[in-house]
């Protein structure tokens, strides 16, 4: 039998240090952590101190603020849900700082891709917050440039961090809490521009390492012809991986369709009208309209492919191998070998040659050639220059939303492009800064275009509209009290018009959360302090348990939901079956995913007895989770040798603390 006790310490402390107990065991002699043992068991000495470190003022309450336990609870509400019992996705309002650590759980190690784009911290006004610093004496004081009479105690003063620092400590906990929901072949993406990209970069090099760095796309939006220096008018995504290391080892490859294809064929289909089997005149003709082009057109990068054969077309491929082999260095048709040998091996040369793909130069000290089409090479690594003007993203939510009720929303058919090239059917995608929601947007038109299924999870905070700008004004007047009910109606008119233009497709939905105060009674730890009597310290645990877990009033199914999601693995699109087993109510919490599922978890609240569980069919297998208040001993006596750590007892008594 387990207890399970919210008691608002961090039990994050106790999982780390049994992950430390497990791989240096010699740390931990005495039961609890040598400190010395442990810093020698790593090659450190107590004064070790890195010769190279990224820290900012604030550092240490970032690391407290990643750590505390959260004390709220994620809310379901059916009525806010766009068809909720099928739905996958999942649209959570909330602080994303307390509904990472909800997610914890039920998401650790699930999620593919986490895509974010967070404030960027510019000082300037958006529908949204867009400014972190804090003012000048309170930074001199918290840094202690200042005594509490303003007197200097440095003779140079920095201030330079007041803007930086806060939002660094805002960002750290959030990432050291979304790398834990990373798969191993999972990546982060997080939009960002020239106020913090250079300290994002570090912060990211910290938290996820160095080494998983993967790119740092720039993203090209219009240029600002009149800036008195240079055009600017670009930000960045960085990109890291979980572990870069596993995806060389499975040889993981990204890959995109090209732009720019079905203006060449329907080029190519048009001449062929005009010229018939006349290949010359076609590729002569191919390659004027590839020079009438514009230099931004998504064509123009793949005008090499500018001649035409009766298989479509191609350009002519070097055939040199890149690396040396004896095998390929041979002679083909009298053509001498290039210097490290041929591309392919004889027997796929044989083959090219028959099916007339080769290029043979009438000068014999030439190389050969090898015609490379391009309806076989249609797909590539994502380009790290992405060229995509934002007004047109502004303009498409302006008009789904029938008024500009949010400020620069992110292009979701870039989203897409991304989504595509990185994940597969059935990965999970979250972004914790969702804005107007565009990532659930995206997904969403991505998925019916390469047939796959991808969900995704969104968090917005429920941040009142900036009324000093135009989108605040619009959004309040339109009678959205937060940008979370912004993101949540784009995301219902999303999906209604996406449903018309997909008719019979997959129905679109997503469930609403929304973060609450806990449920649950959280009582501070328990003391017992030297001096206490036998008396006084029972008095105090007496206090404590004499009442109920539960908060008065709280309504079943949200207890259920909290339970489910601090005590197990529960995820928020599991769907939730309600029984009364005379009089005694029982909740079944079933993973959409229910093929892994090794036994039910039944979750109740009230008086349940030997009887509820045999109506139950209760099976060894299964999770019982009980109020600790409510049921007899003798029913917890008779199921725990039967269910063991499967049985779950709520109950209120707080952890011992000795001083
Ligand atoms: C730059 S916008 C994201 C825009 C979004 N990518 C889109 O295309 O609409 C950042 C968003 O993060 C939200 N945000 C800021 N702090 C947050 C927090 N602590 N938790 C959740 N959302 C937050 C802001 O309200 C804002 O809507």
């Amino acid at each position: 039998m387990a207890i399970f006790v919210p008691d608002g310490t961090s039990d994050e402390f106790d999982a780390l240090l049994d992950q430390l107990r497990d791989i240096v065991p010699d740390a931990f002699l005495d039961g609890e952590l040598d400190r010395a043992a442990l810093l020698d068991a790593l090659g450190l000495d107590e004064d070790s101190k890195p010769a190279f470190s990224f820290m900012w003022p604030g550092i240490e309450q970032a690391r407290r603020d990643a750590r505390v336990p959260t004390t709220v609870t994620l809310k379901p509400d059916d009525d806010a849900s766009c068809h909720w019992p099928d739905a996958r996705d999942v649209l959570i309002e909330g602080d994303n700082l307390q509904v990472l650590k909800l997610l914890k759980n039920g998401y650790s190690r699930a999620v593919k891709l986490i895509y974010i784009d967070p404030p960027y911290n510019t000082g300037d006004t958006f529908t949204y917050k867009d400014d972190f610093a804090v003012p000048e004496r309170q930074y001199l004081e918290e840094t202690g440039q200042v005594d509490d009479k303003g007197n200097a105690t440095t003779s140079r003063i920095e201030t330079g961090g007041r803007k930086h620092g806060p939002w660094l400590t805002m960002m750290f906990p959030r990432l050291v809490l979304a790398r834990h929901l990373l798969r191993r072949d999972g990546v982060i993406l997080i939009s960002i521009d020239d106020n913090e990209v250079h300290h994002l970069r570090l912060l990211l090099d910290a938290v996820f390492g160095a080494e998983n760095f993967v790119d740092m796309m720039t993203w090209r939006g219009a240029r600002k012809g009149d800036a008195k220096l240079t055009g600017g008018g670009q930000d960045y995504v960085l990109v890291y991986a979980r572990d870069r290391s596993y995806l060389k080892a499975n040889d993981v490859r990204w890959r995109e369709r090209k732009e720019g294809l079905e203006p060449i064929y329907a080029k190519v289909q048009d001449l062929r009208t005009q010229f018939g089997d006349d290949f010359e005149a076609m590729t002569e003709s191919l390659r004027d309209w590839y020079k009438s082009l514009a230099d931004d057109h998504p064509s123009t990068a793949h005008a090499h492919y500018n001649r035409v054969d009766e298989k479509g077309v191609w350009f002519p491929d070097n055939i040199s191998s890149p690396n040396y082999r004896e095998n390929l260095t041979y002679t083909w048709k009298g053509y001498h070998p290039p210097a490290k040998g041929w591309r392919y091996e004889r027997a796929t040369m044989e083959r090219l040659d028959t099916e007339g793909r080769l290029v043979y130069p009438e000068d014999m000290s030439r190389r050969v050639q090898v015609k490379s089409y391009l309806h076989m090479r249609e797909e590539w690594a994502p380009a790290s220059v992405i060229y995509r003007d934002r007004r047109g993203a502004s303009a498409s939510l302006d008009t789904l939303m029938g008024a500009k009720v949010f400020d620069d929303p992110k292009s979701t058919d870039v989203l897409a492009r991304l989504f595509h090239a990185i994940t597969d059917d059935g990965d999970l995608i979250l972004d914790f800064f969702a804005g107007s929601g565009s990532t659930g947007h995206a997904v969403w038109e991505q998925n019916p275009k390469d047939g796959k299924t991808r969900n995704w999870i969104l968090v917005q905070v429920p941040e009142e509209p900036d009324a000093s700008e135009e989108s605040g004004k619009n959004a309040l007047a339109a009678g959205y009290k937060t940008i979370f009910e912004v993101t949540a109606e784009r995301l219902r008119r999303a999906a209604s018009s996406l449903q018309q233009d997909t008719l019979g497709a997959t129905q679109l939905g997503f469930r609403i959360f929304r973060t609450r105060p806990t449920n649950l009674v959280i009582d501070k730890p328990l003391f017992a302090m030297p001096e206490m009597t036998g008396q006084s310290y029972l008095t105090q645990v007496l206090d404590h348990t004499a009442g109920a877990p539960v908060v008065e009033g709280a309504k079943p199914i949200d207890v259920a939901w909290e339970i489910a999601l601090k005590a197990t693995a529960t995820r928020l699109d599991a769907s939730v079956m309600t029984r009364d087993i005379e009089g005694v109510t029982v909740f079944e919490f079933v993973p959409s995913d229910a093929d892994a599922l090794s036994g039910r978890l039944l979750i109740s609240l009230e008086a349940f007895t030997l009887a509820t569980a045999d109506a139950l069919n209760l099976s060894d297998d299964d999770t019982l989770i009980l109020r600790g208040d409510q049921v007899e001993d003798s029913v917890t006596l008779t199921l725990a040798p039967r269910l063991q750590s499967k049985l779950i007892l709520l109950e209120r008594v707080p952890r011992e603390v000795s001083l």
